[in-house]
């Protein structure tokens, strides 16, 4: 059902301290799959600083309220007042006992918040306000509470019951029931609860903390997902070694839980001691989990685990502060990586994440600041500037501050804070403490949205032997922020001389020559001059080394010391970023000249060289992000105008020419980098299938004639895992139809019991690079598997086609937009958080070129005229369509 309460506006500048306090929290639940009762047992005493004598107001939504009762005296209906987000009791003694009863019914709560069921499966979501659908409470981060919860249910239906913290007594009851309750002896708020009911195996491992404590670990799934399971296991172990060793933080429950569940909103959840997982960030086995899949379970069974201490231990005082533990997390848990997966791919694979999803975000009508400063629902902005950006300035600090400074300021910002709920000031006031290092420009990377850009320009003296940078920053108006304030931010940089080898880069004026590598130029003005001195002939210089801020660079290279950097530079960003603005160069200059004068032979030798190149396995990773074209979403980003369709046709021409001038090369890549059997997901390997699957690709774009289709038949056929199948048919694919593909049928048919391979199924088919694509994917929403109470299965489609297959989705006559709105309309009224997230996909209207700009926002208007719309979908429509000051200044 639609939440149709009134779209009101919630503002950072409003925060108030609560005026009551919880002193503890009994739970009671009777689960029933359509009428669970739940009986709330609260403490609550008026905050010392409150004077008055303030009502008191307890969020709650889509409740059945049965009864009040006030230190055991039952309250009559006329003693306090519900409204749709909540009850208001006045005229409270300061200290006192609420006893709340409700019902809800988890089999009819279709938004996957609050209690709701999953197959035969009853669990809880809670962030960040899913506790108000359970109970009447202060769902708030910074009420803090300890919670013990007693559950109650039918032992043959739900034999395991869990929830947070350490199981203190269970039993029988009378009628095949059975209760169990679990008492958390940590304070927390309330969107870290949870509680699962179901049948369920049970995984159990342990682990000895640094202190010599031993940790039981449960996974819990469902019976046919037990062998599935150890991947995940061994990933979380390591991340507990890895937080001990890396910052000094041990586990702190005697249990450690995880549940696995198919219907799932997100990636998974931190609850405290019982996180909650989407299966598809658990479940892993070479038949139904992909190279990306095992390093993605690798990635957010840390983050969750790394949460317990950057979220749970400490959390945030308001939700204005969400990056405070989702971008420090997210930077754990990159830095995890890091070390698990060393080869350079990586760090290439988060800016191409970042450049993909988080600069268009940056540069469209829904840009916010990392802290944004005001929201309608907060659910909206679980986004990629908090999430990624968020860790890029964690990352920005770490260059500022140097490895052990930011260790410092992390220690002191867990010895201050442990047990609160903080603010994104407290942790750079730790940060600024431990180092004596002034953050006060730098705290402008949260409050101000927005890509900078650094345009360096780079001159030669030779009378003086100076290399000189020039620097200009700039940011361009966002909504609500016209005018923006320069930035502080470490520019990495490395200068090289004509061998390729690295110097010192010393500035003019320093006596003592830095020694050789990277250095960090600090940028805080609108302009910068910096100038090297004592270089017999013009260096080379490496720019942004590692990605040190997330920026755009634009710089007057010229293109031969694009293919120098390429061969040289030894930092793998730097010089994947040289290919990549050799390559994107051809593209644009092919779009401009589509007659096919335009002969420059630069990046295609240089691509050669790379192919012919004897890659080691360590090397691997790096090389296949190297062989990769710039994607469609960052090529349209760099053009005034986006016209997807010509973006689409110009690089799959190049990548045609590509594989044509060096098919034989490609052929004997793609020999030389086939992994052993039996599979095993080990980085070396990974990246070895990376590169050779990547070769594959390239071979498919030569279509019927070419080796490809052959490759792609005997590779599909001897595969022993789901990467090199996927590889495989996605070449298939590229060069059938899918009507015409018996592997296509013969993969369905292995999906037939597997939900997860079941979404590759549909993934698989939204992204090829087929012109049926959209048609495809109209027939398959007609599909029995297609679930739309499956956030997977919506993602796998929906998702793949409107968000990451541009030429598929951006159809002329706008019937991807059409198809994509339809589909909104409907989830809007069953999941508005996944309708939302859809319907960005539509937001960027006004960057694209005629006719997809006008058919898309027909295609909002039709969004905004429906009657019932969600708050979630209501604020994405309206600010995606609201004609901003800034779109006077420049279309943005
Ligand atoms: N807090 C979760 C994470 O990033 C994400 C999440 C948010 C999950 C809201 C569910 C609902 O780890
Ligand atoms: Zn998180």
């Amino acid at each position: 059902m639609a939440d149709n309460s009134l779209a009101k506006t919630i503002y950072l500048k409003d925060y108030q301290p609560p005026a009551f306090l919880v002193e503890s929290l009994k739970l009671h639940f009777s689960l029933d799959q359509e009428r669970t009762l739940v009986t709330n047992t609260m403490q609550l005493k008026r905050a010392p600083k409150v004077t008055n004598n303030p009502p008191l107001r307890l969020d709650g939504r889509q409740l059945e309220l049965l009864r009040v009762t006030l230190d055991g005296n039952l309250l009559d209906s006329g003693r306090y007042s519900v409204d749709p987000e909540g009850l208001v009791i006045e005229n409270l003694p300061t200290k006192f006992t609420l006893e709340i009863v409700t019902a809800v019914n988890p089999k009819s709560n279709t938004s996957l918040e609050g209690l709701y069921a999953s197959g035969s499966m009853l669990c809880t979501q809670c962030e960040a306000h899913g506790f108000s659908r359970i109970t009447y409470f202060l769902d708030r981060p910074d009420i803090l509470t300890c919670f013990t919860t007693t559950i109650e249910a039918p032992q043959k239906k739900y034999p395991v019951l869990l929830s947070n913290g350490n199981l203190i007594n269970k039993g029988t009851l009378a009628g095949d029931r059975h209760f169990a309750i679990w008492q958390d002896p940590f304070k927390k708020p309330a969107y870290l609860f949870a509680l699962v009911a179901g049948r369920l195996t049970t995984l159990e491992d342990s682990f000895i903390t640094m202190s010599g404590r031993e940790v039981t670990i449960h996974f819990h799934v469902e019976e046919q997902n037990r062998d599935k399971c150890n991947h995940a296991i061994t990933a979380l172990k390591k991340a507990m070694r890895w937080d001990e060793e890396e910052y000094g933080r041990e586990y702190d429950l005697d249990l450690y839980q995880v549940v696995a569940v198919d219907d799932f909103n997100f990636g998974a959840m931190e609850n405290k001691g019982l996180n909650i997982f989407n299966s598809k960030y658990v479940l892993a086995q070479p038949e139904s989990a992909t190279d990306s899949d095992y390093e993605a379970i690798e990635g957010v069974i840390a983050h969750e685990y790394l949460h317990n201490w950057t979220g749970n231990r400490i959390t945030c005082r308001d939700w204005f502060q969400l990056s405070l533990k989702e971008g420090l997390t997210v930077f754990r848990d990159q830095q995890y990586g890091a070390q698990a997966y060393p080869g350079g791919g990586r760090r290439i694979r988060e800016v191409r994440r970042l450049r993909n999803f988080q600069f268009p975000e940056d540069a469209g009508p829904l840009a916010h600041p990392v802290q944004p400063k005001e929201y309608v629902e907060i659910n909206n902005f679980y986004t990629t500037t908090v999430y990624e950006k968020g860790a890029e300035i964690i990352h920005m600090l770490q260059i500022l501050l140097g490895k052990e400074g930011f260790k410092k300021g992390m220690q002191i910002y867990f010895d201050r804070h442990d047990g609160q709920a903080v603010t994104i000031e407290d942790l750079l006031n730790a940060m600024s403490d431990a180092n004596d290092y002034d953050l006060g420009q730098f705290r402008r990377w949260y409050d101000q949205a927005g890509t900078p850009t650094l345009a360096i320009t780079q001159s030669w003296h030779a009378q003086t032997s100076e290399f000189i940078l020039s620097i200009i920053q700039n940011c361009s108006p966002t909504p609500g922020q016209t005018e923006k304030q320069p930035l502080h931010l470490p520019l990495a940089i490395a200068l090289l001389n004509s061998d390729g080898n690295e110097q010192a880069a010393t500035l003019a004026g320093e006596l003592v020559p830095d020694s050789p590598g990277s250095r960090v130029l600090e940028i805080k003005d609108k302009k910068a001059e910096f100038r090297f001195q004592g270089w017999g002939c013009k260096p080379v210089v490496s720019l942004l080394r590692g990605f040190s801020a997330p920026v755009q660079i634009t710089s007057n290279y010229d293109k031969k010391e694009l293919a120098f950097l390429v061969a040289h530079d030894r930092d793998p960003f730097s010089r994947w970023e040289a290919i990549q603005k050799l390559a994107l160069n051809k593209i644009l200059n092919l779009m401009k000249d589509p007659e096919g004068s335009e002969t420059d032979k630069l990046f295609i030798e240089t691509f050669g060289i790379l192919v012919k190149k004897k890659w080691s396995a360590a090397e691997a990773d790096g090389a296949s992000e190297l062989l990769i074209l710039p994607d469609e979403i960052y090529i349209g980003e760099q053009l005034n105008e986006i016209d997807p369709q010509a973006i689409s046709k110009t690089r799959q021409t190049l990548r045609k020419t590509l594989a044509q001038r060096w098919q034989q090369e490609l052929e004997a890549l793609y020999n030389e980098h086939q992994s052993p059997a039996p599979y095993e997901p080990l980085p070396a390997e990974m990246a070895q299938r990376r590169l050779k699957n990547i070769a594959l690709n390239y071979l498919a774009a030569l279509g019927l004639k070419g080796p490809g289709l052959d490759l792609c038949r005997q590779q599909y056929l001897k595969a022993d895992n789901l990467t090199d199948r996927l590889a495989a048919l996605s070449g298939l694919l590229e060069i059938i139809t899918a009507e015409e593909l018996p592997e296509l049928d013969e993969f369905y048919l292995r999906g037939k019991n597997n939900p997860l391979l079941k979404d590759r199924w549909f993934a698989l088919q939204a992204a090829a690079q087929h012109p049926n694509t959209a048609q495809r994917v109209e027939e398959l929403t007609r599909h029995p598997d297609f679930k739309r109470s499956n956030p997977n299965r919506v993602r796998a489609l929906l998702g793949t086609f409107a968000a990451a297959n541009q030429s598929a989705f951006h159809q002329p006559d706008g019937f991807g937009y059409q198809l994509l709105s339809r589909e909104i309309t409907t989830l809007d009224s069953s999941n508005p958080m996944v309708a939302a997230r859809l319907a960005g996909s539509l937001s960027r209207w006004r960057r694209f070129s005629s006719p997809f700009s006008t058919l898309m926002r027909e295609e909002l208007e039709k969004l905004a005229a429906l009657p019932q719309r969600s708050r979630d979908l209501r604020e994405i429509i309206d600010k995606s369509l609201v004609t901003s000051q800034n779109d006077k200044l420049k279309k943005i």
